[in-house]
């Protein structure tokens, strides 16, 4: 199977949102598009609402991943899938009625996804997993770009698989925060399927499309399959 690349929107040149993304699409690696939601309250950081998601939508046609970094999500379900949103990530720690959650963003014909911090126990997911269509795992702390990966993110993705494996789900499992070549095949190898990168590929001295390709040779493929 192969893997899938979903460069973060957040580390690109929000002067040049549009043509970035455009960049993304024309290099031809990115399978879908992650945008990174950020309320100020579940993380330290402001970022997007759907006004720039339906921004990016104007601009490709690659699937939306929106990562929601906010508590109460679902009062702006309806608004994310509004503006042309794909797939919806919410976080367990953010979401008391997860099941509920993930019901609902499934109902609005969205691809529902769980997002785990590093502190967060995969045990957590056990109770979701015929909701989840998506697990992220992150590996830093969620709320900024550009940090280093947390290395104990390896075991955790290991683990991860061999529930979704052993409850035969089908669900992607995409690890988010410090990606770059030289972890890239490890997470692959522990059992990922998507990889989230923002600073491995907007920050790519030689440009977005070397940043794409040299992940995609780390990555190669998904050894399982
Ligand atoms: C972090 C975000 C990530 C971030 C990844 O809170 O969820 O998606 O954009 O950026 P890098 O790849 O630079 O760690
Ligand atoms: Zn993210």
């Amino acid at each position: 199977m192969r893997i899938k690349l979903a460069p973060s929107i957040l580390a690109a040149d929000f002067g040049r949102l549009a043509e970035q993304v455009q960049e993304i699409e024309r290099a031809g690696e990115a399978d879908q598009i992650h945008v990174d939601v950020m309320d100020g309250l579940f993380v330290p950081n402001l970022s997007f609402g759907p006004m720039i998601v339906a921004a990016i939508r104007q601009a490709t046609n690659l699937p939306l991943d929106v990562h929601l970094m906010m508590v109460d999500p679902s009062r702006y379900y309806d608004a994310f899938v509004a503006s042309g949103a794909n797939a919806l990530t919410v976080h367990v720690e953010a979401c008391p009625h997860l099941y509920r959650d993930l019901e609902e963003i499934r109902r609005r014909g969205c691809r529902a996804g769980v997002a785990l911090n590093p502190g967060s126990s995969p045990l957590l997911l056990d109770s979701v997993l015929d909701l989840a269509d998506i697990i992220l795992v992150m590996s830093v702390s969620p709320g900024f770009g550009g940090q280093q990966f947390i290395p104990s993110s390896v075991e955790k993705i290991r683990r991860i698989r061999r529930m979704l494996d052993d409850a035969g789900s089908p669900a992607d499992l995409s690890v988010d925060g410090g990606v770059t070549p030289s972890v890239a095949g490890e997470i692959v190898r522990a059992g990922a399927t998507v990889l989230v990168a923002g600073s491995a590929v907007f920050h790519h001295p030689k440009g977005v499309e070397a940043g794409l390709r040299e992940l995609r040779l780390t990555a190669v493929n998904d050894p399982r399959k």
